[in-house]
């Protein structure tokens, strides 16, 4: 295993910010930590990373136990803290060059692996500004720069994307997922589609504890127990409403959208998980000679997997959705 958490639990006075966190993650993942604010998700990172020790527990990067051997779990490590140090008084690419000695590069390979770094995060132009003098975004990708140096086999990255536009939201998650099978990644993040799109799983917590680990697809069907598509339909709401319950397989249909005698209604139209009722759907209404606006599969937003997770832990139930086993990867 690559990274190794064995009940990681830490305290700050009386608050208990993470309780008892294990997991594992295999060579070549690509792991998401979601969680609402205050979840414990920077906190078990800083504890991966050696920031501070747990109260309990042990993390392992790369076989090297962070507690006992810090300097070689540090070397394996490329970290991407919340809140960036500051350094504003220091040049980007001075700053970088500075990180590849602190990481112990060689004079050889540091001016290739600067600039590297600052390709990878379109930093290039801004080599010679001030850190300080620098707007957020750019801020934040001096920072996944600082991280990537020396290609460490182990990415930890809390809230990459942060403060990025969307182009560079796009560009970063390509990064992540051209790092390549070699790597290890954990990113943490308030966003759904992207670890969607990135991560093979993610580790979902609340309140310093883990409530889910799954892939992604499978998160949605192990919370939701049915299948979802928004159908948008210009025609009779009581007539198409007929249609689309009788199209097989369909097992529900409610209305979302659309008041009466508004020119198109949109119905959420479900059926279970097995079917995909999609072509069935149209068929059916353009059959019928009604006009079919729109069609698609409604995903659960990250609220409603938050709140579906969290309901089913104030209900007691939260080890039924543990649905599969940490470090099982694909
Ligand atoms: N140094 C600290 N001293 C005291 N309490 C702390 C400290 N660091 C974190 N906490 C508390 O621990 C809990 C978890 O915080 P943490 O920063 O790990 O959450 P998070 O999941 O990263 O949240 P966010 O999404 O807002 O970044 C919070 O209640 C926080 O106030
Ligand atoms: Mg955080």
């Amino acid at each position: 295993m690559e990274i190794t958490a064995e009940h990681l639990r830490k305290t700050f006075g009386a608050t208990v910010a993470v309780h008892d966190v294990s997991f594992e993650i295999a060579r070549g993942e690509v792991v998401g930590f979601l969680g609402p604010n205050g979840a414990g998700k920077s906190t078990t990172l800083r504890m991966l990373t050696g920031v501070f020790p747990p109260s309990s527990g042990r993390a392992i990067i790369a076989g090297r136990d962070v507690a006992r051997e810090p300097l070689e779990a540090r070397r394996a490590l490329g970290y991407l803290p919340e809140r960036a140090a500051a350094y504003g008084e220091m040049q980007v690419a001075g700053y970088l060059r500075f990180i590849a000695e602190m990481k112990g590069l060689g004079a050889r390979e540091l001016t290739g692996a600067v600039r590297a770094a600052m390709g990878a995060t379109g930093i290039e132009h801004v080599s010679h500004r001030l850190i300080g003098n620098l707007s957020k975004g750019y801020r934040q990708r001096v920072g996944i720069a600082q991280a990537l140096i020396g290609s460490p086999p182990v990415l930890i990255l809390d809230e990459p994307t942060s403060g990025l536009d969307p182009e560079q939201v796009t560009e970063i998650r390509g990064l992540v997922q051209g790092l390549g099978s070699e790597r290890t990644v954990i990113l943490s993040t308030h966003i759904l589609p992207e670890v969607e799109s990135i991560c093979s799983r993610v580790i979902i917590m609340n309140r310093g504890r883990i409530l889910a680990v799954d892939s992604p697809a499978h998160l949605e069907e192990h919370l939701r127990p049915y299948r979802e598509i928004a159908v948008e339909v210009a025609g009779p709401g009581d007539d198409v409403l007929r249609v689309l319950r009788g199209v097989p397989e369909v097992v529900e249909v409610v209305a979302i959208a659309g008041a009466p005698g508004a020119a198109t209604g949109t119905w959420a139209v479900r059926s279970e998980h097995r079917h995909d009722v999609r072509r069935a759907v149209a068929a059916a209404v353009v059959g019928a000679g009604y006009g079919l606006v729109r069609l698609e599969h409604l995903a659960m937003t990250l609220e409603e997997i938050f709140l579906t997770l969290i309901g089913d832990e104030e209900a007691g139930a939260p080890s039924s959705r543990r649905t599969e086993q940490v470090g099982a990867s694909h």
